[in-house]
């Protein structure tokens, strides 16, 4: 218990964190309880993984809050994934606005008998953060250091206007 509070009172003082600071990743061996009779991993296999992984990134961010996901962009699944695949994940925040934030999510498929990797598609996903009365919470924002980082939040500035924009939503 006093671990965590001293966790908690190490978050709110913290003035933001890098990207790196969140940055995650996750490899997954798909059997056969994730794919289809023929051997094809489902799509929602799939986004029950990158779901999983963009809350997380976006909990090592936030800290203290609840983490939600308000939306994922439109996903395209550009090669398949079977059964004996590791399904990788690689998850970075782009940008983050007041209470939400866009994680990027990389999803590669790896056949391990030959040792080769495809992309099977890239994701961005909203997330919101909440107190405890499950009510928005603004979270300490992120630091861009780097002219990648800078890149990425003006990217992620941009889309997360058009996002909102596509969903009737007041742009503030
Ligand atoms: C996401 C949610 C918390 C937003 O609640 P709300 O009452 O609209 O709150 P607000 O208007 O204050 O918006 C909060 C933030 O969410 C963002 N947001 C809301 N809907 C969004 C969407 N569709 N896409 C991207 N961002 C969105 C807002 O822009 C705002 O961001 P900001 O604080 O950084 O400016 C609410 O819609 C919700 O709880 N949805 C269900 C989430 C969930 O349970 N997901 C799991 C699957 S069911």
């Amino acid at each position: 218990m006093i671990i965590a509070l001293k966790m908690v009172s190490a978050n709110y003082s913290q003035i933001g964190k890098r990207p790196d600071e969140s940055k995650s990743e996750t490899t997954i061996i798909m059997l056969p309880s994730d794919a289809n009779p023929k051997g094809n991993v489902f799509g929602g296999v799939i986004l029950k993984h990158l779901d999983l992984i963009a809350g997380l990134v976006a909990k090592r961010h936030a800290g203290h809050a609840n983490i939600v996901t308000a939306s994922i962009d439109r996903m395209t699944f550009l090669k398949p994934v079977y059964i004996g695949n590791a399904l990788i994940l690689s998850a970075r925040l782009n940008y983050v606005k007041r209470s939400s934030m866009e994680v990027e999510v990389r999803i590669e498929a790896e056949d391990l008998d030959i040792g080769q990797r495809v992309l099977t598609g890239t994701a961005f996903v909203t997330v919101v953060a909440l107190d405890e009365h499950r009510k928005p919470i603004e979270v300490i924002p992120l630091i861009s250091n780097t002219d990648e980082d800078k890149k990425r939040f003006h990217e992620g500035e941009s889309r997360m206007m058009t996002r909102l924009k596509g969903v009737g939503r007041a742009v503030t």
